[in-house]
């Protein structure tokens, strides 16, 4: 169903968020080839219900599976949380059994234990992220002694899909968020931005938090983790092509990507255009 040749990694996201993770990611393992692919003309994808999210996440799996990759990185927390497991267990199986998906929040989770020095930590994501409550249930399973809240961000998605991530507008809802937080918990610790997008934010997020709070961007942990991933998986390192070319995919105007996509690169992108 899918070619059996080795083929590039897959990293997907709703939109451009993903583009802060497969930046850390070339950064450390360059060799590779990869194919991003956003759907950027569904984002976001915060605000949807499970089915939906699921339903969006597996065509777009399967889309980078026919492009022939044999692993594919969810960037993309709300898929993460709503996708990757249904993916794995109801998809894979029927699909091709040695092909991967893996997501981006058991490696952020993982990172916890050494960052946070009194256990109290702070999530901040999608409404679907957040209602999905998996931060909450793998910090449990990792750390049970660890205590957290979490906070739904609705509009640092759309500011960031807008190009408004730098207006003073932006500060509004930054502060808004922020404060949401440590109103439920004045001694957190840790914050983890627990979606793709809001690395975008960080100059603000950062002003805003002032010090309070140790704040966690998931790129180079998920870089980390795939490096780790590949060497104890050889045979998966094995159907992964090396020649370190990107091909960025976009279900958007590919004119559209290519404009915003080079800002969050900072190295030019050409963007062609997927229907899922
Ligand atoms: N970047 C995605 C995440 O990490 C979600 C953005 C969206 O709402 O589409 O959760």
């Amino acid at each position: 169903m899918f070619p059996s040749a080795a083929g590039p990694i897959g990293v997907f996201d709703s939109g451009y968020g993903g583009l802060t993770i497969l930046k850390e990611i070339r950064a450390a393992l360059p060799e590779y080839d990869y194919i991003y692919l956003g759907d950027n003309a569904r984002a976001p994808y915060g605000t949807r219900s499970f089915d939906v999210v699921y339903e969006f996440t597996r065509e777009a799996v399967k889309t980078l599976f026919e492009r022939g990759c044999h692993l594919v990185i969810l960037a993309c927390n709300t898929a993460s949380a709503k996708a990757l497991r249904s993916i794995q267990q109801k998809d894979l199986p029927g699909w091709d059994s040695s092909r991967r998906v893996l997501g981006i929040i058991i490696p952020t989770v993982e990172a916890l234990g050494s960052i946070t020095k009194n256990g109290n930590i702070g999530v901040l994501g999608t409404p679907g992220t957040v209602s999905s409550g998996t931060y909450d249930i793998e910090i449990a399973k990792f750390f049970p002694q660890f205590r957290t809240v979490s906070v739904e961000c609705p509009m640092w998605v759309p500011l960031v899909e807008n190009r408004e991530y730098d207006s003073p507008g932006a500060d509004y809802f930054v502060e808004k968020y922020v404060e949401e937080l440590f109103a439920q918990e004045p001694d957190t610790d840790t914050i983890i931005l627990g979606c793709t997008h809001y690395p975008l934010l960080i100059d603000k997020i950062r002003r805003q938090v002032a010090g309070r709070a140790t704040i966690i961007t998931q790129g180079e942990l998920v870089a980390a983790s795939l490096r780790e991933y590949l060497a104890r998986h050889p045979e998966m390192d094995a159907v992964c092509t090396r020649g370190g070319n990107c091909t960025y995919l976009t279900t958007e105007n590919p004119d559209k990507f290519t404009a915003l996509a080079g800002t969050f690169m900072h190295t030019p992108v050409r963007a062609e255009h997927v229907t899922l």
